[in-house]
C-alpha cells in the first residue's frame, strides 16, 4: 500500500484527531487516570506512542521533498491501522487505585484556623503527574484530573469556575436552574462537602440553603465558625431530578471540579457530609456508618467523614454521633467544644 496517497494522509489525519479527542476526553472526565498504576501508565504510554507515530507519519508525508538532492528511499513505515488504534484506545484504564485508608494520627494538628491567614505559597497538595497529551511546550498543560488547573500550579476558585462554564458534561444540566458551584471563604481552613443541590439550592445557586442547610449552618455555628469562615461545596454541582442520588457518570463528570476546588482552597480539614462525599473523595466504598468519626486523609488534608445533615433530620438519634465527629474537628483547630450541639 502506498502511504503517500491523499486518501491515506486524510485517514491518518482523522486517526490523529480521534486520538487527540480521546485523550482530551480522558483528561476532562477521567480524574481517576491521575492515580495511574504501572499497568495503566503503560497503556497510556502505548496510546501516546501510537498518536506520536501517526503524527510523525503525517509530518513525513507533508514535508516538502528537497528539490535537488536525490532522496534516499524511505524505509517502510509501520503504520498502525485505524482498527488497531481504536482497539488500543478502547482498552479499559483499570480501576482507580484507592488512596491510603489508614487514618492519620489525629494528634498532629495543623495551626489553628485563621480565616485571614494567607495560604502557604507552596501548594500542600502534590501536583498531579504529567498529563497524557503531547502539546507544544509553550502551551499550558492541564494535569488531567483537574480542570482549570495548569500542571504544577495552584488554581484559583475563579479559574475553576470559569472552566466549569455553562457545564453540559452530564445529563443533570438539562434539569437544572442554576449551577451550585460552592460558597464561602475561598481561603478557608475548613471545607464541608455535601452531595448535591436540592430544590432550594438549585433555585438560589447556593449550597445548603434548605432544611438540611439550616441544620448545617447550626452545626457550623456550634463548632465556633460562621458560614463565611468556611467553604461549602458539593460532589455534583447540579440538582439531581427529584433529589435522587447522583449517578456514577454524573459524579465522574463533576468530581474533577470538586478536586480542583479543594486544590484551590487547600484547607486544613475537610468534613465529608454523607456517603457520597466521603466515598467519592476517599475512593472507598465503606458505608458511612463505619467510616464516620475516623480521621482519614485526602491528598495530605485531614478528612473527617460524618453523617449528612439531611440524614440527621430523618434520624435525630444520630446527631449525637455527628456532633462527636465535629468535636474532633474542633479539637484540631484548638477549639473547645461544649457538650452538645
Ligand atoms: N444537600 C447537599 O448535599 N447539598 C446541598 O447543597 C443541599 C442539600
Amino acid at each position: 500500500m502506498n502511504d503517500d496517497t491523499p486518501d491515506s494522509m486524510q485517514e491518518l489525519a482523522d486517526v490523529l484527531q480521534d486520538v487527540r479527542r480521546h485523550l482530551l476526553w480522558q483528561e476532562e472526565t477521567a480524574g481517576r487516570s491521575l492515580l495511574v498504576d504501572a499497568k495503566v501508565a503503560a497503556e497510556l504510554q502505548q496510546q501516546r506512542a501510537a498518536a506520536s507515530s501517526v503524527r510523525t507519519m503525517i509530518a513525513r508525508t507533508k514535508a516538502p521533498e528537497p528539490a535537488a538532492a536525490p532522496t534516499p528511499p524511505r524505509p517502510p513505515v509501520e503504520s498502525p491501522s485505524r482498527d488497531t488504534l481504536h482497539a488500543a484506545m478502547k482498552q479499559p484504564l483499570g480501576a482507580p487505585r484507592p488512596l491510603a485508608t489508614t487514618p492519620p494520627p489525629a494528634a498532629a494538628p495543623r495551626a489553628p484556623m485563621a480565616a485571614a491567614t494567607p495560604p502557604p505559597s507552596a501548594p500542600r497538595a502534590a501536583p498531579a503527574p504529567a498529563m497524557l497529551l503531547d502539546v507544544p511546550p509553550s502551551a499550558p498543560r492541564h494535569n488531567g484530573a483537574l480542570p482549570g488547573v495548569v500542571e504544577g500550579e495552584r488554581p484559583t476558585l475563579d479559574q475553576v469556575r470559569r472552566e466549569l462554564g455553562d457545564c453540559r458534561r452530564c445529563k443533570l444540566c438539562s434539569g437544572r436552574k442554576n449551577i451550585v458551584f460552592g460558597s464561602g471563604n475561598p481561603r478557608a481552613d475548613l471545607v464541608f462537602v455535601g452531595e448535591g443541590p436540592g430544590e432550594n439550592e438549585d433555585l438560589q445557586g447556593v449550597p445548603f440553603v434548605g432544611a438540611a442547610g439550616d441544620l448545617l449552618t447550626k452545626m457550623i455555628g456550634a463548632m465556633g465558625f460562621t458560614r463565611n469562615d468556611v467553604y461549602i461545596a458539593n460532589v455534583v454541582k447540579c440538582r439531581p431530578p427529584g433529589n435522587r442520588n447522583p449517578e456514577p457518570d454524573e459524579i465522574a463528570a463533576c468530581e474533577p471540579f470538586l478536586r480542583s476546588q479543594l486544590l484551590a482552597i487547600q484547607p486544613k480539614v475537610i468534613v465529608a457530609l454523607g456517603k457520597f462525599a466521603a466515598q467519592t473523595l476517599l475512593r472507598d466504598t465503606t458505608p458511612i456508618t463505619r467510616m464516620r468519626g475516623q480521621w482519614r486523609e485526602y491528598e495530605g488534608i485531614q478528612l473527617m467523614p460524618t453523617f449528612h445533615p439531611a440524614y440527621l433530620l430523618r434520624n435525630s438519634a444520630e446527631k449525637r454521633n455527628a456532633w462527636a465527629d465535629l468535636q474532633q474537628v474542633m479539637k484540631l483547630f484548638g477549639k473547645h467544644p461544649g457538650s452538645s450541639a
